[in-house]
């Protein structure tokens, strides 16, 4: 089981926030808050609070929990910029050991497939289930490998250039392998405002395809009941050939 996440948040947490500006998914996420029935809610791998601070904005009683502490020290600047409240949690979602239990437990933005070994994914589907009330839920989302594994061919592909007062953030990345898991080059480029380049970064992304019937055998393994499987995040339903996700909804049996 993985010590340390394959993907090092801390490097690039004060980059984050610039180059991952999508909010396709808040509507959905906001629309799952009363499955929690008014109780509390965990979001697993929340980083820098791209979804915490509108959950919270939406009334969620939210736990934050993600494994880098820089991610963590940027969503807590924002919660104390905005006088919002949540409880942070600097925790490996492969054991999580939470003080509470907890209605409705996300895992959003796919980050289930950077657990990219068989034990840990069930480590972390075992504890979930333990951080769950009786009749409980979790909704994790994963890419469906089908139509993922199109982009893993080795080819540069840009993510996208941030300006900001000082100058442009250029992120782009290249991915190999796939056999699970796929290995992705993210390079951050900064130009300043006169166009000369300031500096490169380099930041080595590992990340595993799960297919659909593995996660299900895994996820009633540890206990759960499949509500739901869904292909898109305005609801559409799971379709292997060319749905983008799989946004699983399980239950803990109550
Ligand atoms: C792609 S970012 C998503 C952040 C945020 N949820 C969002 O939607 O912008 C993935 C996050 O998962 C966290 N993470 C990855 N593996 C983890 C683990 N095993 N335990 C806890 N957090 C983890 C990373 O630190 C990172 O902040």
């Amino acid at each position: 089981m993985n010590a340390t996440p394959p993907i090092e948040y801390d490097r690039i947490a004060e980059l984050y926030d610039r180059y991952v500006t999508a909010d396709h998914d808040l509507p959905f996420f906001v629309a799952a808050l009363p499955l929690a029935r008014g109780g509390e809610v965990v979001e697993l791998t929340a980083g820098t609070g791209r979804l915490s601070i509108p959950l919270i904005e939406a009334g969620a009683r939210l736990t934050c929990v993600d494994l880098s502490p820089k991610m963590l020290d940027i969503l807590r600047r924002k919660l104390v910029a905005r006088d919002l409240d949540a409880e942070i949690l600097c925790r490996n979602v492969c054991r999580l050991d939470l003080p509470s239990r907890y209605a409705l437990a996300l895992m959003p933005c796919q980050a289930f497939m950077e657990i990219v070994d068989e034990a840990g994914q069930r480590a972390t589907l075992r504890s979930v289930f333990a951080c769950l009330e009786p009749g409980g839920h979790f909704i994790c989302t994963l890419h469906n490998p089908t139509v993922r594994r199109q982009q893993v061919d080795g080819t540069l592909r840009a993510v996208g250039a941030f300006p900001s007062y000082d100058g442009t953030l250029v992120v782009s990345g290249a991915e190999v392998g796939g056999d699970p898991i796929v290995v992705r080059s993210q390079f951050f480029e900064s130009f300043g405002l006169d166009g000369g380049l300031r500096w490169k970064r380099l930041l080595p992304m590992r990340f595993a395809f799960i297919d659909p019937d593995a996660f299900e055998e895994m996820a009633t393994t540890a206990g759960f009941r499949v509500v739901a499987l869904m292909g898109d995040y305005a609801g559409g339903p799971f379709r292997p050939e060319s749905s983008p996700v799989m946004i699983w909804t399980l239950e803990r049996p109550g």
